[in-house]
């Protein structure tokens, strides 16, 4: 084992290890934890900060004060551990009257609520310091085709992020947003539902700077995608902001379980290009180890902890690897013969356009494409088992 320490950068959902396992199938198998006891056990465990929406902290509907006296108790277990809050988000999905939507909801009101909910969380972000707000809609979407424009959905969206991006520049906030994409759970489908259709939409935004991606390990494999790849065009983009990790097995419902826990090869390559950037340096991440997963309804108290640690070691392990990766001189071979460097040579000379390249008889004319490998592949397969013996700690 490996022990954790604030330089890593760890930090939990107060949803996550707080969760009492109660599902749509059956009641909770644990006792509530308590957010002080949370932020000491967290601390304890080696993670320099802890996440939260509104409504994890104080209930739905709190008095002023009820919400003030949960909100310096956490203050004071902050100044006890010394732990942070880097990103804070806003529940509007468990109250019934979201049941359409918050931002998206074809109810008008509902839409003006959400909003006003949200910028009170701002505020409440600003105040702890947190740097990101994440922006998961999970009740943004439909079941029935006729029941939702999609368009005028999009709009609503894009009015409510615009507002909130003139909110907390005009506060003079140091924050920026995440849209975390989810295909679908618990709407049929969900507006926004991978990385790519996240950043298109950010494209279309009055501040776009202010926006960036928070994508979920799980929810890109719930669409079938490989998350790797979507973070790293999320990194080659700038808009990586954050990231929720945790494991998935599967196109199924959302797992959330320990990252790690679902594809490993893929979380092993996430975590060399999160440490590393790409093979030919493309960028790295420095913000955040965030796990957003589930402790097992199977697990008691003491398996809550044993499951916190768990993500921590994975990473941890995982990263341990990808450096012995990196490091072996057969893999640097195995790179080099598959001509992984070679992608990052531009496909055009300096200067040359399309006038050149016309002109240049060996890229067409004498190009012979039957003959042009000679019968020799790329032997991907073998730096794909070079890789696998480092990630079972056989090198
Ligand atoms: C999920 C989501 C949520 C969000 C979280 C932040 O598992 O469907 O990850 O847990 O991340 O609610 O708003
Ligand atoms: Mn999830
Ligand atoms: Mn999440
Ligand atoms: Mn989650």
């Amino acid at each position: 084992t490996i022990t954790p320490t604030r330089a890593d950068r760890f930090s939990f959902g107060l949803w996550t290890f707080g969760w009492n396992a109660q599902d749509q199938f059956g009641g909770p198998t644990r006792p509530h934890v308590d957010t002080v006891e949370g932020v000491h056990k967290l601390a304890e465990l080696g993670a320099y900060g802890m996440t939260f929406h509104d409504d994890d902290l104080f209930a739905f509907g709190s008095t002023d004060a009820a919400r003030q006296h949960e909100i310096d108790r956490l203050k004071q277990a902050l100044s006890d551990t010394g732990l942070i809050i880097p990103m804070i988000t806003t529940n509007l999905f468990s109250h019934p009257v979201f049941k359409d939507g918050g931002f998206t909801s074809n109810d008008r009101g509902v839409r003006r609520f959400a909003l006003r909910k949200v910028m009170r969380n701002l505020d409440l972000a600003a105040e702890l310091g947190a740097k990101t707000f994440v922006m998961w809609g999970g009740r943004e979407g439909s079941e029935y085709d006729a029941a939702k424009d999609i368009q005028a959905a999009l709009e609503r969206y894009r009015e409510a992020v615009n507002m909130l991006g003139d909110y907390v520049t005009d506060k003079g906030y140091d924050i920026r947003f995440a849209i975390e994409p989810k295909p679908n759970e618990p709407r049929g489908d969900i507006l926004l539902p991978t990385v790519g259709h996240a950043l298109a939409f950010i494209s279309t935004l009055e501040r776009p700077e202010l926006v960036g991606v928070n994508p979920e390990t799980g929810h890109e494999q719930m669409a079938g995608l490989n998350y790797t790849h979507g973070i790293a065009q999320a990194l080659y983009q700038g808009k990586l902001f954050h990231l929720d990790l945790n494991g998935q097995r599967g196109v199924k419902f959302d797992q959330d379980l320990v990252f790690g826990h679902g594809d490993v090869q893929n979380a092993f390559s996430l975590v060399d290009l999160l440490e590393h950037g790409g093979p030919n340096g493309g960028p790295s991440y420095n913000g955040p180890r965030h796990f957003d997963y589930k402790p097992s309804r199977t697990e008691d108290p003491s398996g809550v902890w044993e499951s916190v640690s768990a993500n921590m070691q994975m990473y941890l392990l995982l990263k341990e690897r990808t450096v012995a990766f990196r490091a072996d001189p057969e893999v640097q071979e195995a790179l080099a013969a598959a001509k992984v460097a070679e992608l990052s040579v531009p496909t055009l000379a300096a200067g040359e356009g399309y006038d050149a390249l016309l002109a240049d008889r060996a890229s067409y004319e004498d190009f012979d494409a039957d003959a042009y490998f000679g019968g020799k592949g790329f032997g991907f397969v073998r730096l794909q088992q070079l890789a696998m013996e480092h990630l079972l700690g056989a090198r």
